[in-house]
């Protein structure tokens, strides 16, 4: 099983290597690949070294999967490359996640979906991903019919660049700006680049993603992003109106049975998710579980999650595990 990791210098390729290597992912043979500027550097992987490529290269090398993680761009341009010489690949960015001919995977919900043909597979949105972990359960058994979602996503879902300037605020020192106003002490109600009905285009991923997941059109999302300085770890304030009534006891009991969820709800001891304990964990948490009382069937809740584990890494390599136990690659 060769695994060739795509921007294996960054954020999402760091922690990819990381839970590969926890997940101990029957690879055996890895490539390292990076834009030019890295090609040379060396890395390690499971105490043994490892030189940087070309994406040239590790094309040539046929590997059988291939995850991205090197912006949408690189991903437009070099994964039908991949998939021209039978690599799987599974992508990290947001290029190909509404393609209609492409799927768009969360394993916990659709991997069942995915077959050998599959040469190019989805990863969703970081935000999308912990979002719906946590509706697909309550969604079959009440039937969504709206969804309000407000995030506070964490520097870390920008790239190195965002981190770095987070850090220099903090330490007080000048450096370059990912954002276009200082995030330190300040929350940016823009999250990705602005589109022309006004949302911000990680909002409409909230919004469309979703449907495509759960293969339903007959709901809505409607979402408002805002990066806060936080470091590792994505919240999100969901407001969900169910076609039919729920119980809260429930409600509870479906999402502690969803694999990959897990409940952190109790007033009475302060229990409810933080990023600093989402932080580095596959587990998506949710909390502030009640009911809506200005409005029939509606329910509030709180969501978290490492937006670079089962938000981009994580969700990218249970993908991979099930390609291989299925014997699709
Ligand atoms: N951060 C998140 O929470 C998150 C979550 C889900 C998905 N994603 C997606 O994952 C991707 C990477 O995000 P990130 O946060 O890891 O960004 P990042 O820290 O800026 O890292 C970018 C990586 O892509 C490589 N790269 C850039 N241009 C390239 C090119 N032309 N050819 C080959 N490699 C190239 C970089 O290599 P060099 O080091 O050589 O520049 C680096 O390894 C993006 O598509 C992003 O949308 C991110």
């Amino acid at each position: 099983m060769k695994v060739a990791v795509i921007g294996a210098t960054g954020m999402v390729g760091e922690v990819m290597l990381k839970v590969l290597a926890e997940r101990n992912f029957p690879l055996t043979e890895l490539l390292l690949v990076a834009s030019e500027r890295s090609v040379g550097k060396k890395m390690n992987f499971q105490g043994k070294e490892y030189t940087v490529i070309g994406l040239a290269d590790a094309v040539a090398a046929k590997p059988n999967i291939a995850i991205f993680s090197a912006g949408g761009d690189t991903s437009l341009e070099w994964a039908p490359k991949f998939a021209e010489v039978g690599t799987t690949v599974v992508d990290n960015s947001s290029a190909w996640r509404m393609d209609p001919t492409k799927k768009l995977i969360v394993p916990e919900i659709n991997a069942h979906e995915l077959t050998a043909q599959d040469k190019i597979i989805a990863n969703p949105n970081c935000s999308t991903i912990q979002l719906v972990m946590c509706l697909h359960p309550l969604h079959q058994k009440y039937h969504m019919k709206r969804v309000i979602v407000s995030t506070y996503q964490s520097v870390s879902g920008t790239g190195v660049k965002a981190v770095k300037q987070l850090e220099n605020e903090v330490a007080g020192v000048q450096g370059e700006m990912a954002y276009p106003y200082p995030i330190g002490r300040n929350a940016l109600p823009h999250c990705d680049v602005f589109l022309e009905n006004g949302y911000t285009k990680e909002e409409m991923k909230l919004a469309r993603e979703p449907q495509k997941i759960l293969d339903d059109r007959t709901f809505s999302v409607s979402a408002t992003a805002v990066r806060i300085p936080t470091a590792g770890g994505h919240s999100e304030s969901v407001n969900v109106e169910f076609e039919n009534d729920f119980d809260l006891n429930e409600v509870r009991q479906l999402l502690n049975d969803m694999p990959g969820v897990t409940v952190q709800d109790n007033p009475d001891t302060n229990t409810y998710p933080m990023p600093i304990y989402a932080h580095d964990k596959d587990e998506v948490f949710v909390g502030r579980i009640r009911r809506d009382e200005t409005q029939r069937n509606t329910l509030n809740m709180w969501i978290v999650a490492d937006n670079l584990r089962k938000g981009a890494a994580t969700n990218a390599v249970q993908i991979s595990e099930y390609l291989v136990e299925k014997g699709l690659v």
